[in-house]
């Protein structure tokens, strides 16, 4: 059989600034920037926020967490969905917003670190629904993915293991 070149097309949507979004992405981008203020980074002075949407309205934050012992640490976006999944085990994420400042209260924006990326997709195979997860762009113009997978192709799951 003849080697073949693939490829895979990563598509997003392009949604506006915060004050185009929906009422429910807004309270979820609103608590996410909250979330940010929260966060304890005294090495980075980076500081990101992350809020969870559940099934039935439920949302649920985090934001990033280091540590003297850097690897210790944790971004907001694990600290938000351990979280979630560990007070409401059964509900359905339907989506998870994430934000970042810098040093100067600055929006920026921020893409999921790949360790972020696998704990999601975790939970995306878990629940055979999708996350969708919305972030700031260039020019704090929000993007949305209709799932992890798009963020993560070639993710590894439990199906790989039986
Ligand atoms: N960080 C997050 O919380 N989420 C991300 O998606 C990227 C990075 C945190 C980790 C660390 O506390 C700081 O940002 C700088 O890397």
């Amino acid at each position: 059989m003849g080697s073949k070149q693939k490829s895979i097309k990563i598509s997003y949507h392009e949604i506006g600034t915060i004050s185009e979004l929906y009422e429910m992405d807004k309270q979820l981008v609103d608590l996410a920037l909250r979330a940010a203020d929260r966060a304890y980074a005294p090495y980075s002075a980076f500081k990101v926020g992350a809020a969870v949407l559940l099934e039935g309205g439920i949302i649920v934050s985090g934001s990033n967490q280091e540590n003297a012992a850097y690897p210790s640490g944790l971004c907001a976006e694990r600290v938000a969905v351990f979280a979630a999944s560990s007070d409401y085990p059964d509900r359905i994420i339907e989506k998870i917003a994430v934000v970042s400042k810098d040093h100067n209260g600055q929006i920026r924006a921020v893409t999921p670190c790949g360790s972020c990326r696998q704990v999601l997709y975790e939970y995306e195979t878990k629940q055979g629904e999708p996350i969708r997860i919305l972030i700031f762009g260039k020019d704090e113009v929000l993007i949305e993915f209709k799932d992890i997978r798009s963020l993560l192709p070639f993710g590894f799951s439990k199906e790989q293991m039986v």
